[in-house]
């Protein structure tokens, strides 16, 4: 007590001493500091916002030429520019040269012969954009596959660090890079995580591996003092880029509330808020010459980020997803007047328009996914309608990966689904081309096809927003980046913006009810319903899909018709030969509008019917224990084995959503901590409980093993499972179901990515059936390897059900992936089904059950026509029931209107189910 008394008398005394020695000086003379010159240039600098210098746009040469790029010429193209807001398409060629577009469109002859030297790519009429910028990814810092050693996506180390860099951690050898080159993205922005509420600076990159091979040289305006060297004061500051999150993310890791985080953010607003005061202070001493004790400029190397963020030099990227959380961002804006440059996740934006509209300075833009929710709370009120709608209110809509979270090589999938619920085509290509590369503030060089851009370039085989559109070719910096890309022939039609259905009434029913529309299907009033105009037929024969009607004319279509009555199909084809006088008046009437009726879809691997929302726990079934580590409730007895039928919950906004979009039936297993999971379920998606009428389609399906989620060693499950096949070691109903499998034809399904895996279970099964004498059926799922065996899995007759449909290598044991073209000729698919295999696709998470007509679709296209679409149908419908153990076919049948149920024209309208026996309307 007493030291610290005396220290601050003895300090006041000094400070009283100096004052007036300072005073005294005053009087006599004023000391101008010998780098005055400087400070009055750092004062005059501090605010000035950030740009391209003047004479950017009249530059020869990129920054980032690659001294050697021949010069390319892309000829006869159809070239998206991304000017008159995404409305300018032109016919004609694109000049690339010095790293930088020459010209554009209608080209000179003699500009074009004044190179001896050019690349020229015939692009025979095809679609070419601006290459793809993706305004949120953690490609590098979270990196593929992942390892230990290379995350880099969060720091735990507080709740505020706007003092950390990503690209400290940004890894060159990520797996993703070329990955996704091949979807055609060109740029992105590498943000840290959303553990922390502010995580740190975030930094834009182009994808393209570099002479010097480093990070820095992959980072695009790098910050002109980045590395200390400040390259020209003269210059005007370059854009930086920082992450924020709010919400349930920084919550969970410091185990606070919403009210934690948003005073961790207001400390360190003031703090910042502080230092820029004191800066402010200085100059104006210093700029009105008053440099009597100024002293050194009052700077903090912890905090200049966030002062540079209250001097507007910083584009804000916020994780924020409901409304109370919009809410505090927009107070703190205006308490600290500062701006958001996008609120990403956002799922709750377009319920709150007008209060992203009160955030100080410029409105925020909202970065979106197109249809990835429910995940956790704040994001269960997600809609497939918030692009459109907040675009509908004159907000910046930019769709978003969070790569990995969603592979950023299919980005443009999320803009072309963005696009089928509404957002108009123009506005759909910019969210990931020119509107994202505003919001990071690099429009002035990529985004656009614009003479002086960027040569950032991708030639697309179809129109850039129809299913399964991939690049021909992609070309950084002009830089060509495919080396030998392999191209599928798309058939004619894809050439044009797809024709989506009319969802006015759904979205503003989305709004209507806060987020939550019902989702409920209604049962058709008349026992006969007739649908009117259909141009194609699929049904399902002896286990297999075919192609039953077909009326491609438009007068042939309008006279043809399929009646179901008491949900059976009765008659299809021309309207005279099914008699429709016999059935009265009592009949409801559809008109297809020229669309079609295809079999229903199967939906499995992820826990469709066992979760209502993923990150809590009291609305999901919950995991069994692993019995390998030998924790199991001692109730359950020995040999227990857990039923997933047993944990049903019905009526989940996702399982609702795939019964909308055709999917009448989930299989699903119970979740596990490794190994055992147990026995599958069967279950219909549109049903409201366990006892509905047709709600449990199986109680029992197949007996499932999960290989990849265990943390005991493979060699070790290797063992239990021998232990248990082949030395009938099992106990109690284990031993039982066991025996179903060697017996009974009750499939062993599988969970493995590794080839190395599936070979042992390969030799596991012979050994297996060497012992007993008996043939067992087994089915791989996940299988990312399973390709490199697709020889001896289809001699073994094993099953393979691809997860994910479209191969991602997360992990080490999982990197070996086909990935089809335009790195590889072949897919998983097309190389396994060519040895005999019989194939399903299956999915990762339940959000995406909806989406397995377009799996469907993709996989048919990307084959380019050696997959009939009755075929690709039968990988998301018979061939999964068949792998997974399902002994009576489903019969359920889906009505789309205008189109297919496998692009982006058709709408789902009904679902004609014989087994239910009704028709229900959606
Ligand atoms: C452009 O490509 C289309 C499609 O291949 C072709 O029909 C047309 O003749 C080409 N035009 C020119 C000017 O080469
Ligand atoms: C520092 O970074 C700039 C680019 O921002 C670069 O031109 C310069 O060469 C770098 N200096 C060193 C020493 O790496
Ligand atoms: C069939 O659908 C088309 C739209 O695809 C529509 O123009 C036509 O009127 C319909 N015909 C009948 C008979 O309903």
């Amino acid at each position: 007590m007493t030291t610290v008394l005396l220290v601050i008398a003895s300090s006041s005394v000094v400070l009283y001493n100096s004052a007036s020695l300072e005073w005294n000086q005053r009087k006599r003379q004023v000391h101008v500091p010998i780098n005055a010159a400087e400070i009055v240039h750092k004062c005059n600098s501090l605010n000035i916002l950030p740009g391209p210098p003047k004479n950017f746009h009249s530059r020869s040469q990129s920054d980032r030429f690659q001294p050697g790029t021949q010069p390319t010429l892309i000829k006869n193209a159809t070239l998206w520019t991304g000017r008159s807001e995404g409305h300018e398409v032109l016919s004609g060629s694109l000049l690339l040269d010095k790293g930088i577009i020459k010209a554009v469109g209608n080209i000179e002859q003699a500009v074009i012969d004044a190179y001896d030297n050019l690349n020229v790519i015939e692009a025979h009429g095809a679609w070419v954009t601006p290459g793809i910028v993706d305004v949120h990814s953690h490609i590098g810092v979270d990196s593929i596959p992942e390892l230990k050693g290379s995350d880099d996506t969060n720091s735990f180390k507080g709740l505020v660090l706007p003092w950390l860099r990503s690209l400290d951690g940004l890894n060159t050898h990520d797996e993703s890079y070329r990955l996704s080159i091949s979807g055609g993205v060109t740029t992105v922005n590498v943000l840290p995580g959303s553990a922390d509420a502010i995580g740190g600076q975030a930094f834009t990159i182009k994808l393209r591996s570099t002479a010097e091979r480093s990070p820095s040289s992959m980072v695009l305006e790098p910050p002109h003092n980045l590395n200390g060297t400040h390259i020209d004061p003269s210059l005007p500051p370059r854009w930086r880029q920082m992450k924020h999150a709010c919400g349930e993310n920084p919550s969970g890791v410091y185990q606070g509330t919403r009210m934690d985080t948003q005073w961790a953010f207001r400390e360190g607003y003031n703090t910042a808020r502080q230092v820029k005061d004191k800066q402010d202070a200085y100059c104006s001493k210093a700029l009105s010459g008053d440099w009597q004790d100024l002293g050194e400029f009052p700077d903090d190397l912890q905090w200049e980020a966030l002062v540079d963020v209250l001097r507007g030099r910083v584009k804000v990227h916020n994780h924020c997803y409901e409304a109370v959380d919009l809410d505090n961002m927009v107070r703190l804006t205006n308490e600290f007047k500062f701006s958001i440059a996008a609120f990403h996740h956002a799922h709750e934006t377009y319920l709150v328009p007008d209060l992203l509209k009160k955030a100080y300075g410029k409105t925020p833009a909202v970065a979106l996914f197109a249809t990835n929710a429910r995940y956790k709370r704040e994001a269960y009120r997600g809609s497939e309608f918030a692009p459109r709608i907040l675009s509908d209110h004159g907000l910046q809509v930019v769709m978003k990966s969070d790569h990995p979270v969603l592979n950023s090589r299919h980005v443009l999938y999320e803009a072309q689904q963005a696009h089928y619920y509404g957002l108009p085509s123009n506005l759909a290509l910019a969210s990931v081309t020119s509107t994202s590369a505003t919001i990071l503030g690099y429009d002035h060089r990529i985004g656009y096809l614009k003479e002086g851009h960027d040569a950032d370039v991708a030639i697309w085989d179809s129109h850039p927003l129809t299913l399964g559109a991939a690049p021909t070719q992609v070309l950084i910096d002009g830089i060509a980046q495919l080396e030998k890309p392999f191209v599928v022939k798309k058939p004619s039609e894809s050439q044009k913006v797809p024709e989506t259905p009319n969802f006015d009434e759904d979205a503003k029913e989305a709004v209507k009810y806060d987020g939550l529309p019902p989702l409920e299907p209604k049962k058709a009033k008349a026992e006969v319903v007739i649908f009117n105009n259909v141009s194609e037929i699929f049904i399902r024969k002896a286990g297999k899909v075919e192609a039953a009607y077909m009326a491609k004319e438009a007068n042939l279509r309008s006279d043809s018709v399929a009646v179901a009555v008491h949900g059976e199909l009765v008659c299809f084809g021309v309207a005279d030969e099914c008699g429709l006088a016999q059935y009265g008046a009592d009949v409801q009437h559809i008109d297809l509008e020229g669309g079609s009726i295809s079999p229903s879809l199967l939906s499995y691997g992820a826990p469709l019917g066992l979760v209502h929302i993923d990150a809590e726990a009291s609305a999901n079934d919950g995991s069994a224990a692993n019995p390998l580590d030998d924790d199991q409730p001692k109730l359950l007895g020995p040999g227990s084995v857990i039923r997933a039928v047993d944990g049903l919950l019905f009526s989940s906004r996702d399982a609702l959503l795939a019964y909308r979009a055709g999917v009448t039936t989930g299989i699903s297993a119970p979740q596990t901590d490794g190994f055992l999971a147990g026995i599958g379920a069967a279950f219909g998606t549109g049903l409201p409980h366990r006892l509905a009428h047709g709600a449990v389609l199986q109680q029992e399906t197949a007996l499932h093993f999960d290989l990849i989620s265990s943390k005991t060693s493979v060699s070790t499950q290797m063992a239990a499972l021998r232990n248990l096949f082949v030395a009938s070691g099992a106990k109690g109903e284990l031993a039982d179901r066991i025996e179903r499998v060697l017996w009974h034809g009750v499939p062993l399904v599988v969970r493995v990515h590794s080839a190395d895996i599936i070979a042992t279970l390969l030799e596991l099964k012979k050994e297996i059936e060497n012992k007993h004498g008996t043939d067992i059926k087994l089915t791989i799922v996940g299988g990312a390897e399973a390709h490199l065996l697709a020889r001896e899995i289809g001699k073994a007759g094993v099953g393979v059900i691809l997860i994910p449909s479209r191969p991602f290598p997360t992990t080490w044991k999982s990197k070996r992936i086909l990935p089809g073209p335009p790195l590889s000729q072949d897919s998983a698919i097309s190389v396994l089904i060519a040895h005999g295999v019989i194939v399903g696709l299956g999915i990762e998470e339940q959000w995406s059950a909806r989406h397995t007509r377009f799996d469907v679709g993709w996989a048919a296209l990307e084959a380019g026509g050696d997959l009939s679409k009755s075929e690709a149908i039968a990988l998301a419908s018979v061939n999964l029931e068949q792998l997974l153990g399902l002994r009576d076919a489903v019969t359920d049948l889906v009505a789309v209107k205008q189109g297919t149920l496998f692009d982006f024209e058709g709408k789902v309208a009904g679902i004609i189910s014989q087994q239910r026996g009704l028709v229900d309307m959606i």
